[in-house]
């Protein structure tokens, strides 16, 4: 870091400032969590340096000898610890390793998706309308049953009369375990491709402590920063269910993330993969999985008995979603409230949705950044009691019924909120317990 400090000191002061937000702040972002200092050395490393587009030993430029080992390492990685036989670790994120997989397997404007609306949980890469997924292709949107959960008959009568070419399970804000042989079932019946987007779960399936997907689709895409905690990007797998339906498929999905909508890979984020997958195969890697989960039945047990509504009724994995209508709050005003007390989630749509995106009924959390630190069981008790607090105490911000009243009471919301006498004595007992827990576990 000090060369950094040399030559761009505002830079490197930011950076500061944002470690120590991360310290001081209880992460319950169920998307986010805190990458090993292994990782973050690999990212910043010489092998940013280097173009190598293409694939090991098939380059488009010369000196990737090394490069190449990365690569390849990273693969073998990928496949050993999910069990597949081809992994693709190039796609820059998540959204353009979805992305490749529709440009590999369906027809522009003709060939269609089916995916979790994004109302409901689903994500934008799965087919929404204002995402490229969604204007490119056909697209249809399944929901969930009035009970929060996937409601298995309705996708199956909708994918009988839509027939699309693809299926996409796996969600962004879905707290319960994915049934993947139902959804089999239902693609097989079809004839559909079945993926599955892990990108929120990876790190439980890596873990056994949510069923992979692996046995009952075809491909498989996940983030790699997520619960697998590694850097910022994805991997695109192959099942042998899926090379058995078309062994091409390495072949077009190759091809669909270069030339198809990327050029070079980021090689220094593929060794960063590489060893985020080295620290998940081992066996604290399991033990972190299990306690994430732990975790989090715990917090939301304690949340059901301060009167919280948990969308299906509670959470079998890492994430909760929480109807507010009950607590008279919206999520928008909870969720900056939380913040000013040093609790970080975010504001959430919940299914069958009133409100408008901007403002929505509810907040999504979890567990796996503050899991990595070391919080338990006990920790998650005093949290819950946080929230509940929080909550009552920014029940007095009172989001305006008329549509025409909120920006303004937005702008004066913002302010006063940071300077609540109450959550200001609750972000300081907040940071007490987090800078207890280290954000380098490893
Ligand atoms: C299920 C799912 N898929 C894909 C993505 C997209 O990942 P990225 O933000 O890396 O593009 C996300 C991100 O939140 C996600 O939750």
């Amino acid at each position: 870091m000090s060369a950094l400090k040399k030559t761009d000191p505002q830079i490197f002061e930011l950076i500061k400032q944002e470690e120590k937000r991360q310290k001081e702040v209880l992460e319950m972002i169920p998307s986010e969590n805190y990458a090993s200092k292994s990782v973050l050395e690999a990212l910043g490393t010489v092998l940013n340096n280097k173009y190598s587009e293409g694939y090991p030993k098939k380059r488009y430029y010369q000196g990737n000898n090394v490069v190449d080992q990365v690569e390849t390492l990273a693969q073998e990685r990928a496949k050993k610890l999910f069990n597949v036989p081809y992994a693709n670790v190039q796609p820059h994120s998540g959204s353009p390793a979805n992305l490749a997989v529709y440009v590999a397997l369906l027809e522009p404007l003709k060939g269609k998706i089916m995916g979790l609306s994004l109302a409901f949980g689903g994500h934008l890469t799965h087919g929404q309308p204002v995402s490229v997924t969604g204007k490119f292709f056909k697209s249809v949107q399944y929901t969930l049953g009035k009970d929060g959960y996937l409601d298995f008959d309705a996708i199956e009568k909708q994918a009988i009369k839509e027939k699309p070419n693809i299926i996409v399970c796996g969600f962004t804000a879905y707290p319960r375990i994915i049934d993947f042989q139902k959804f089999a079932q239902i693609a097989d019946k079809i004839d559909a491709y079945l993926m599955a987007d892990i990108s929120h779960i990876a790190g439980l399936v890596v873990a056994g402590v949510h069923p992979s997907p692996v046995p009952y689709v075809h491909i498989v895409t996940t983030t790699t920063h997520k619960t697998l905690r590694g850097p910022r990007g994805a991997m695109i797998m192959i099942t042998k269910k899926g090379l058995k339906k078309n062994p091409d498929l390495p072949k077009l999905i190759d091809s669909a993330i270069i030339p198809g909508i990327q050029g070079g890979p980021h090689d220094n984020q593929t060794a960063a993969i590489a060893v985020a997958l080295k620290e998940a195969s081992g066996a604290p890697f399991k033990k972190y999985g299990l306690q994430i989960v732990k975790n989090n039945k715990v917090l939301a047990r304690e949340l059901l008995k301060n009167g919280f509504n948990l969308v299906s009724g509670g959470s079998d994995n890492h994430l909760i979603l929480i109807d507010l209508r009950n607590k008279g709050i919206n999520g928008s005003v909870a969720a900056l409230a939380l913040e000013a007390a040093g609790i970080v989630l975010n504001k959430n749509g919940v299914p069958y949705e009133t409100m408008p995106p901007f403002y929505p009924s509810g907040i999504r959390l979890g567990t796996p950044a503050i899991t990595t630190r070391g919080m338990k069981e006990t920790e998650m008790v005093k949290i819950a009691e946080w929230i509940n607090d929080v909550v009552d105490e920014a029940k007095k911000y009172q989001l305006p019924s008329k549509k025409e009243d909120r920006s303004e009471f937005w702008k004066k919301f913002k302010k006063e909120i940071f300077e609540n006498k109450r959550l200001l004595e609750i972000s300081k007992d907040v940071e007490k317990l987090s800078i207890k827990y280290p954000i380098f576990s490893l």
